[in-house]
């Protein structure tokens, strides 16, 4: 199975018109291809009842399950807009840039799995971190705190920040690598294999390069994604 999934971040989308400009040019959904859009938490409800052969998933969740945190949405309320969510992004680095540190997106990740809600992980370095050589330490770091207390993501995305919204994804070599310094953790841990997916300026243009890597099982698609049309020329080429 691949993953395609489409993080509209907190665009505003006309949804009506991004279905049609989709179906125009994704000729027929394939059993092989899992789609998820992850749009903000007022359209989950709509996509939720016009996408019928995509899944939906959430950009984010509190890390509570009730009470008076102004502004938050808990994982109840996520599935109280949209009965068919089934997934939720955590650990983004633009939510980890205001605040989410490990411990957060842990929690968070409880609160799904409480609501049966299939948490979407990512990780990534910035170019600091990479430039001195301390990806694998980095990386290493996010996956143990996520994995120490018994939590399981159903989809890990390798997201670069140094990639992300540049227009230059990262070329294979470093998805190869950090591809390979997660799975290495998962056996290590003896943990099931989870399916990895790469983030970070993935395009019509650059679709094919990356599918081709062999364990890589889908891609997170931000701006690529705004455009119905483009967002299918990616689904066909995957
Ligand atoms: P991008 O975003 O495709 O615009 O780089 C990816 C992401 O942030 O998930």
């Amino acid at each position: 199975m691949k993953y395609l999934i489409a993080n509209w971040k907190m665009n505003s989308i006309d949804i009506e018109k991004w279905k049609n400009e989709f179906e125009d040019h994704y000729k027929k959904f394939k059993d092989s291809i899992e789609i998820i859009v992850c749009p903000n938490f007022i359209d989950l409800s709509e996509c939720s009842e016009k996408f019928i052969n995509f899944n939906i998933g959430a950009q984010d969740v509190s890390c509570h399950s009730e009470g008076s945190f102004t502004g938050q949405i808990s994982a109840k309320q996520l599935l109280g807009a949209s009965k068919r969510l089934k997934y939720c992004i955590v650990g983004h680095s633009e939510a980890r840039s205001k605040g989410d540190n490990n411990l957060i997106v842990r929690e968070k990740s409880e609160q799904l799995r409480n609501n049966k809600i299939e948490p979407i992980l990512c990780i990534g370095e910035d170019k600091d971190i990479l430039s001195k050589g301390k990806r694998e330490s980095f990386l290493l770091e996010q996956l143990n705190s996520y994995f120490e207390t018994g939590l399981y993501p159903r989809l890990i995305a390798y997201e670069p920040i140094w990639a992300i919204g540049t227009g230059r994804a990262a070329d294979q070599k470093n998805i190869i690598e950090a591809l390979e310094i997660i799975s290495n953790f998962l056996e290590s841990k003896k943990l099931k294999k989870i399916p990895l997916l790469y983030g970070g300026s993935v395009s019509t243009e650059n679709i094919e390069e990356i599918m081709s890597l062999s364990n890589l099982a889908g891609c997170l698609v931000g701006n690529s994604s705004l455009d119905g049309k483009e967002f299918a020329r990616i689904a066909e080429k995957f």
